[in-house]
């Protein structure tokens, strides 16, 4: 039977994270992400993730040494980095440094060392470029910090603000896996062909770019852009859904009540940002926006995603749009490895069919 978009259709079996749409929750490998970004920091949380459980506080140590030790762009990946052209997308520009790494040293099957040097050179990508293209000096890593710290400090030259570094290692913790989303199945389908995780992971990259996946916060701040300039939040909200346009930040394949990691999120914002316009915004469009859907569209569940108070979190650390779906991979990237890792372990390669609809010119 045609399941258009695979909806509903259990393509594998995986022990990492397990999405629960009707009850609105998140586990990562028996942990309720709550529990989780209460706890545990990215680095924990990643090793978490990669070696189904978590870490002893020495275990812990030394994923922190490997993940600064791996903190280093070959020469030939940075003259690449230089060379591309200053239009490019900074997706384009992940998935082509990215792609850049893979030379003969990976192989199949996948390692778990290789997912800690690409989780470690995503963030360094993503700064490198940025200031490149601004014509600043790059700022070389600090090995003091931790991920999440350096990252933002790899962006901006100073040591970043502890509250800053919290908001966005939750937003990072919250993202870093989701189950069988499209960039995760096409990891997948990728890895299950026994190419190395170069390939898999770059195809993620291409997916993740998608409007519809990884680029909707920037598409939720164009939207609050839109009303506050308008004023009339009911009215804009109104005409986008009366027209047939999709509220950004809105909706979700899996959930069908509140994303947990929106949630969270907005739970961390009001936290730290205590009363800002934009979040206050923010929150009378979740309002609004749930209570037309409901009325416009009833019986389709639909609620606020990850990615709605994403963009809020994003403006309140001033992080810069175009970093907004990239930083999200950074996170990604940490799931996407476990899932290579795990299609590894036990691998048949994807081969659904398709239905012909097209013509029989010839007797059959
Ligand atoms: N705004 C208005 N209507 C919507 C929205 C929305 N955001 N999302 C779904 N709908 C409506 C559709 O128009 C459709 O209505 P219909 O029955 O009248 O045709 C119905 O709800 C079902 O929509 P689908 O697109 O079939 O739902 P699906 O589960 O395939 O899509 C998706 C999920 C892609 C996330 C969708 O809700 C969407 O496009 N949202 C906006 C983009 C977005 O926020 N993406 C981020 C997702 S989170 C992430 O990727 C990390």
């Amino acid at each position: 039977m045609l399941q258009r978009g695979l909806k509903g259709v259990i393509a594998a079996e995986t022990a990492i994270a397990h999405v629960d749409g009707e009850k609105g929750k998140l586990i990562y490998r028996g942990y309720e992400i709550s529990e989780i970004t209460s706890k545990y920091n990215f680095e924990e949380t990643a090793y978490l993730l990669w070696y189904g459980k978590l870490p002893t506080a020495e275990q812990a140590t030394k994923l922190k040494e490997q993940l600064v030790h791996n903190r280093t762009l070959s020469d030939y990946q940075m003259e690449v980095l230089k060379l591309l052209p200053k239009d490019m997308n900074m997706m384009s520009v992940l998935r082509t440094i990215i792609s850049a790494e893979g030379n003969q040293s990976y192989q199949w099957p996948p390692t778990i060392d290789e997912a800690i040097r690409l989780t470690s050179i995503t963030p360094l990508i993503i700064a490198f470029r940025k200031r490149l293209m601004e014509n600043l000096d790059i700022v070389q890593p600090n090995k003091h910090l931790n991920h999440v710290a350096n990252y933002l400090y790899m962006l901006t030259g100073k040591k970043p603000a502890e509250a800053h570094v919290n908001a966005l290692e939750t937003y990072m913790i919250l993202t870093m896996e989701h189950g069988m989303n499209a960039s995760t199945f096409a990891a997948r389908v990728a890895a299950s062909t026994e190419s190395e995780i170069i390939s898999a992971i770059t195809s993620a990259i291409g997916t993740m770019k998608g409007p519809l996946h990884g680029g909707a916060p920037a598409e939720v701040i164009h939207l609050l852009d839109e009303i506050k300039a308008d004023g009339n939040t009911q009215r804009v909200l109104k005409e986008k859904i009366t027209r047939g346009e999709k509220l950004m930040g809105f909706g979700h394949r899996i959930y069908k009540t509140v994303d947990p990691r929106s949630v969270a999120l907005k739970e961390k914002l009001i936290a730290f940002a205590g009363s800002d316009e934009w979040l206050d915004l923010s929150i009378e469009v979740e309002e609004i926006g749930i209570q037309l859907l409901e009325e416009l569209k009833p019986g389709r569940s639909l609620y606020t995603n990850v990615e709605f108070y994403a963009a809020a979190i994003m403006k309140a650390i001033e992080m810069d749009k175009q970093l907004f779906t990239p930083t999200f991979t950074a996170s990604r990237m940490v799931g996407w490895t476990a899932h290579v890792l795990e299609q590894a372990e036990n691998n048949v390669i994807f081969r659904p069919q398709s239905a012909y609809i097209g013509q029989y010119n010839m007797n059959i």
